[in-house]
């Protein structure tokens, strides 16, 4: 049974979210918080593997649902081995990407159809859909701009995308953002990161005050 709390940070290239994951993460072990921070795809050895397949810019060849799949695949692993078991000792889990990525990547701009990427997602997570997403949104035109300049960031082959496909996983989010308007929650992310940490901060606030609650006051 969970009884954590799951946070997902959504967002296309570049939107700045290992900057604000590692604030938030920061901010949660100053307020004596328990916190795991993980990413997707990835985060267990097993799916890190399957990350490297999916990312690597030699498989120029990958079908479109090949890739969906391996996404849920990976997913799920990361689901039942690293996720559940931090929620079920009642921690604070904040995760970069989860099952909105495959719906805005996949789902709409690779043209699988949302329903359909559902579907497969829905048998890799069976209902554990997080308590809040952030979605950081950033026109591709700055998220690309940014990566360019961040010199330590590797190319992935879906960074070699046309600007028409990164333009399609926006429109993707928003859809989602119209879909579910109670989880989801727009953050501008073409503001700076202070701005946008603050932001996030007020947003979580909000949503888990009794979670902060506990905090001892002096
Ligand atoms: P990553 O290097 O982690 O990029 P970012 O820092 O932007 O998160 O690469 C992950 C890539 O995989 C990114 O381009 C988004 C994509 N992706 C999907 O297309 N579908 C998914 O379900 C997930 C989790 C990621």
């Amino acid at each position: 049974m969970k009884q954590g709390i799951f946070i997902t940070i959504e967002g296309g290239e570049g939107a700045g979210k290992s900057t604000l994951i590692e604030r938030l993460s920061n901010m949660m072990l100053e307020r004596g918080k328990s916190v795991l921070t993980t990413r997707e795809p990835g985060g267990i050895p097993i799916a890190e593997q399957i990350r490297s397949v999916i990312l690597d810019k030699a498989h120029v060849t990958m079908d479109a649902r090949t890739e969906a799949l391996l996404y849920a695949a990976a997913r799920r692993q990361h689901l039942v081995e690293k996720v559940v078991p931090a929620l079920q000792q009642g921690q604070f889990v904040i995760c970069d990407r989860f099952v909105d990525s495959s719906l805005a990547y996949q789902g709409h701009a690779r043209g699988l159809g949302m329903d359909a990427v559902w579907e497969i997602n829905r048998f890799a997570i069976q209902e554990l859909m997080p308590d809040l997403t952030i979605y950081m949104d950033v026109t591709p035109e700055t998220g690309l701009s940014r990566i360019s300049q961040a010199a330590e960031r590797e190319v992935n082959r879906l960074d070699l995308e046309q600007m028409s496909f990164h333009e399609k996983v926006r429109e993707g989010y928003h859809l989602l953002l119209e879909k579910f308007p109670e989880r989801i929650v727009l953050i501008n992310a073409e503001l700076g990161p202070e701005q946008v940490y603050h932001d996030v901060l007020n947003v979580i606030e909000q949503r888990f005050a009794g979670f902060f609650a506990t905090d001892v006051k002096l």
